[in-house]
């Protein structure tokens, strides 16, 4: 560090010449992130100072959040679901899991998880973290979790059954429905990563059934910084009930809360507050025409595609289009010469964009233009 300190507008001329580095949103087909809605950054930047880890020196933004967790329960059929706003789905999904563990009282040295082999990543995290074995089931041939690969796999040292609502690769929904009697059957924890479908499943014209409706969920991954438009960091993990998260109280005798039972030790309230004022300022019909945009838009460049010659893996079923392009990892970076990100999938190997709401149809128009080129 520097011995005296540098001016501020030095300082901010190198900091904005970072920025300008930064690929911008609208030549991104990759993320699951967006442009936070305004309001959004707004509400964030009211709450920059505050740390909901010691939540009773900010009573005010505490009760932010619960609100925000009772809006997000509203949305999953459990207006009374308990939970809080984290860093995001890699830190949900390690909680619940760890859930799972103190509920189970096991050996956690011989446990293990079934999930399908479309779950995330962050559940490699989390196994390599909390020391339990991660089991990974077939998937049928639309790509979505098989229930009775997933049951061939349950011993007497599982303690919990995922199922995804948005996966990361296809946008596929796993059928919860089965899953959830499979999971009430064998007497299992069964934890629901709609970390992605969580704002986009409930404002579809049908939606699947993926949250608490579903008796055997109980808990469920949700992130407002992907599809709510919130700002990062701002992940939700919601319990059915307040009992199973009492199960993550640590002491913590020098905060005013007495324990904690986030990841994180300190933590930002501005999450909460930037996903609680979007989600009111939009309410459920702003997202539908969020969705309902998105899905226009998906149906258009999956078209535009399939004119080229590019067959599709599954019909979309959320906003996320995944096409056979000959050598997809080549061409994704032919297509980052030209400065445009998309990513590519692992099984099957397929273009993926995917399109959040900066995938305008003019972000479109301009992307095929170029694809052609580099075709
Ligand atoms: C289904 C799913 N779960 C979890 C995550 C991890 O979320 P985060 O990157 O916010 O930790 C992602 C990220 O894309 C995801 O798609």
């Amino acid at each position: 560090m520097r011995e005296t300190g540098a001016g501020e507008e030095d300082i901010f001329a190198e900091l904005c010449e970072a920025r300008r580095r930064d690929v911008p949103y609208g030549r991104v087909l990759s993320s699951m992130c967006t442009n936070p809605h305004p309001v959004a950054i707004r509400a964030h930047q009211e709450f920059v100072n505050t740390n909901l880890g010691d939540p009773k020196l900010f009573p005010g933004t505490a009760a932010i959040e619960r609100r925000c967790i009772g809006l997000i329960g509203e949305l999953l059929h459990l207006p009374d679901a308990t939970g809080y706003i984290s860093t995001g789905g890699t830190e949900s999904n390690i909680q619940a899991l760890r859930t799972a563990i103190q509920l189970k009282h096991t050996d956690r040295h011989r446990a293990n998880i079934v999930v399908p082999e479309s779950a995330h990543y962050s559940f490699e995290k989390a196994s390599q973290m909390l020391g339990i074995a991660i089991r990974r089931a077939p998937l049928d041939d639309l790509l979505r979790a098989d229930p009775s690969e997933m049951a061939a796999l349950i011993d007497e040292d599982t303690i919990a059954l995922v199922a995804v609502a948005g996966t990361t690769e296809f946008g596929q929904i796993d059928p919860i429905e089965e899953i959830g009697k499979l999971a009430q059957e064998q007497a299992l924890y069964l934890h629901v990563d709609a970390a992605f479908g969580g704002f986009v499943i409930p404002f579809m014209e049908k939606p699947a059934k993926f949250d608490f409706e579903v008796p055997g969920v109980q808990s469920i991954t949700i992130d407002p910084h992907k599809m709510g438009l919130s700002t990062i960091p701002s992940g939700g993990l919601l319990y059915r009930s307040e009992s199973l998260l009492k199960l993550l109280e640590i002491n913590a005798q020098y905060l005013t809360s007495m324990v904690q039972t986030s990841l994180a030790g300190t933590r930002s309230g501005a999450s909460a507050a930037s996903a609680y004022a979007v989600m009111q300022y939009l309410g459920r019909e702003g997202y539908r025409q969020i969705v309902a945009t998105c899905m226009k838009n998906t149906r258009s460049l999956q078209e535009q595609l399939e004119d080229l010659g590019m067959e599709p893996v599954i019909e979309p079923v959320m906003n996320i289009v995944t096409v056979g392009a000959g050598d997809p990892v080549g061409l994704r970076k032919r297509l980052a010469e030209k400065n445009w990100y998309v990513s590519t999938t692992v099984h099957p190997c397929a273009l993926r964009m995917v399109v959040m709401p900066h995938v305008t149809e003019e972000v479109i128009g301009a992307f095929v233009t170029d694809l052609k080129k580099v075709l």
